[in-house]
């Protein structure tokens, strides 16, 4: 209620990805002390213990935080205290680009949803590696993914290179690893969700990880394959049987939209990708299809905001659960919510 009608009101009035780049800086603050590290605990509420086995790995709970949040590593340990119990960051690219230019984030307050046109700004992937070895090498209790991107320029038949590139370094400290092939804002990246892309692609990088299991002398990463809303039912089947074919471990469904359907806000003509609340009956809809047609694990990412919006794509058939715009709009008691009130569901 404070967040909603004192803090979030406040917060709108400033560009949004100024609103980010401060909420950074608090975060990290905040999980380098004890006095903030005790704050953001006692924003999360109690957690309920709600473990989740897949893949190999012990998922503390099915609600993790999207990739785009934390794309440098700055405070995936901030995001952890505030009730994540997975995180994955990124999407890191090979090289540090700038991404587009600003504004690039938009909100749409009237139809709870943000247009981002980000264009996976971040500092590369070498810059990065510090901070993942940091937490890999300290206690923790979230799950640690980091998401996959290639450079900019890179053109579309030399992808693959770059997202071996980004795995290979992160491969000692990464859980797992998901292969973003889906945001709208880096030219053509969608298309590599086609036929003869995708199999050179995921084979590539299914073969890749049998290597590096054994060079690092490290457990198989699980490869997960994160797809956009956007996507006829014939090109998913077709994503399906070579995700499939290549030994893919799971599929993160959706990423943002491009579509503009039922939108009020004005800002709803911005170029980019749409999240939050317009997309969530959509991104459960492919869940569901996945579901039905594969027997490939699920996090379920798209439009959740509460314990309905959660519950719907764990019944789609989502075995993980992700966000991000929800917590713009809801603040950051949200995932502590979500999860009680699951919590108490699933007990009763
Ligand atoms: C500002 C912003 C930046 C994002 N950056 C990334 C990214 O770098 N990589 C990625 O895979 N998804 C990215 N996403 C997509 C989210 O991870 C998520 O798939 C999408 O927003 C739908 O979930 P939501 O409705 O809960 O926000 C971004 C989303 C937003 C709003």
């Amino acid at each position: 209620v404070i967040y909603k009608r004192l803090i979030r009101p406040f917060l709108l009035r400033f560009d949004a990805e100024k609103i980010h780049d401060h909420t950074l800086v608090a975060l990290s603050w905040a999980q380098r002390n004890a006095t903030g590290r005790a704050g953001l605990r006692l924003l999360a509420g109690p957690l309920p213990h709600q473990p989740r086995q897949l893949w190999g790995l012990n998922f503390p709970n099915v609600l993790g935080m999207a990739a785009g949040f934390d794309k440098d590593v700055r405070i995936a340990t901030g995001l952890g205290l505030l009730g994540f119990g997975h995180i994955e960051v990124g999407t890191l690219t090979p090289r540090p680009q700038p991404g587009n230019p600003r504004p690039r984030i938009f909100r749409l307050p009237t139809d709870k949803a943000l247009i981002n046109r980000m264009g996976f700004p971040n500092g590369g992937v070498e810059a990065a590696l510090p901070y993942l070895r940091q937490i890999a090498q300290s206690p923790h209790d979230f799950v640690l993914g980091v998401s996959l991107g290639k450079q900019k320029e890179t053109p579309l038949a030399n992808a693959a290179a770059d997202y071996v590139t980004v795995m290979t370094a992160v491969y000692p400290y990464a859980d797992y690893l998901a292969v973003n092939i889906s945001s709208p804002n880096t030219p053509g990246l969608r298309e590599l969700q086609g036929g003869d892309y995708l199999r050179h692609l995921l084979t590539t990088l299914t073969a890749e990880n049998e290597r590096l299991a054994d060079q690092y002398r490290v457990l198989k990463r699980p490869l997960l394959v994160k797809i956009a809303p956007d996507l006829t039912w014939d090109e998913l089947d077709e994503i399906l049987e070579n995700a499939e074919a290549a030994g893919v471990d799971g599929m993160i469904a959706t990423n943002t939209t491009l579509d503009r359907a039922n939108l009020t806000d004005p800002h709803q003509q911005e170029t980019g990708g749409l999240s939050g609340q317009p997309l969530r009956q959509r991104s459960t809809a492919v869940i569901a299809h996945i579901a039905r047609h594969t027997d490939l694990p699920i996090i379920g990412v798209g439009g959740i905001h509460d314990a309905a919006s959660a519950r719907e794509k764990l019944a789609a058939g989502a075995s993980l659960l992700q966000l991000y715009t929800g917590l713009i709009y809801q603040g950051p008691r949200l995932p502590g919510r979500v999860l009680r009130q699951l919590a108490a569901e699933f007990t009763n």
